[in-house]
């Protein structure tokens, strides 16, 4: 909501920064409108009249209990599960049963919670199959992956397998950026990586935000997502519980004992 209801610990700088320079006007410029969506896998419905809007610009987490369905949520978008009713609009074109490669197209950039990188590609082939649909590599997206993640430059002809777990992470948000999307789903990114690298790449993905791109990401760990994003919304059973500005959810009694841990 707004700088006074600040989280009962600081953020770091750049978060503030986000919070600050980057919240978009929601009402005219809904980048990702989602509306009443049912969802599921082949006929198990999982999502129920979900709801779920990402302004231009802006930056929204999506926290819940696991097997609440963010996953699925993220898959829904992306055109990976069996659509059961309701909407997906991106960018004002109705993008609802579209196939992934479609949605692609569109400007939506995909980053899934496991599988996320050809093991057995080298770093290179990797960011290059994030262009496949275009006839040929873009040099100057490579040279900006390459720039935002040096280690993969430095990195280039190694498998991709044989690299770190927060180096993996990387690569697929770098294959994810070689088209240059206007919005990011993130499913999970701090998930398995060591404590001291949960930070940096949080400072990555304010870093990607900051420079334009919407993000929608998933994440366990709650308080910090929420603390570092515009917007959030818990999930619960597949259903919409609550959404409001990140550092409101983060300081609602109600959410911090059902759904942050206390
Ligand atoms: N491919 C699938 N086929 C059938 N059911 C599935 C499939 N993938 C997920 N589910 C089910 O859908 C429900 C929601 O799963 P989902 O992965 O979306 O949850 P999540 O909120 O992302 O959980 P987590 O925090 O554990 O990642 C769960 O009951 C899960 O078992
Ligand atoms: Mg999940």
């Amino acid at each position: 909501m707004s700088a006074d209801t600040e989280p009962d610990s600081t953020p770091s700088e750049s978060a503030a920064a986000v919070s600050q320079e980057t919240i978009p006007d929601r009402e005219d410029q809904a980048l990702l409108e989602v509306r009443d969506l049912d969802a599921g896998y082949g006929d198990l419905q999982i999502l129920t009249d979900v709801d779920l809007d990402v302004a231009d610009g802006e930056y929204v987490t999506i926290v819940g209990p696991n097997g609440a369905g963010k996953s699925t949520v993220m898959k829904s978008v992306f055109g990976l599960t069996n659509h059961m009713g309701g909407t997906v609009i991106f960018d004002g074109e109705d993008i609802t049963g579209l196939r992934p490669e479609e949605i692609i197209h569109e400007g939506v950039g995909y980053v899934p919670q496991n599988d996320n990188i050809f093991s057995s590609l080298t770093v290179r082939e990797n960011l290059e199959m994030g262009a496949y649909i275009l006839d040929s590599v873009p040099q100057d997206a490579l040279d900006a992956v390459f720039e935002r993640f040096p280690i993969l430059e430095e990195r280039e002809t190694q498998k991709a397998g044989t690299m770190s777990g927060g180096q993996q992470q990387m690569l697929a948000m770098g294959r994810a950026l070689m088209l240059d999307p206007s919005l990011l789903l993130l499913d999970e990114p701090s998930a398995g990586l060591a404590p001291d690298l949960v930070d940096d790449m949080f400072d990555r993905i304010d870093a990607i935000n900051d420079d334009g791109t919407a993000v929608l990401m998933v994440e366990q760990n709650a308080k910090e997502a929420l603390r570092r994003c515009d917007r959030g919304y818990v999930l619960a059973n597949g259903q919409n519980r609550y959404m409001d500005d990140g550092d409101v959810l983060l300081n609602d009694e109600q959410v911090r004992r059902d759904f942050l841990g206390g």
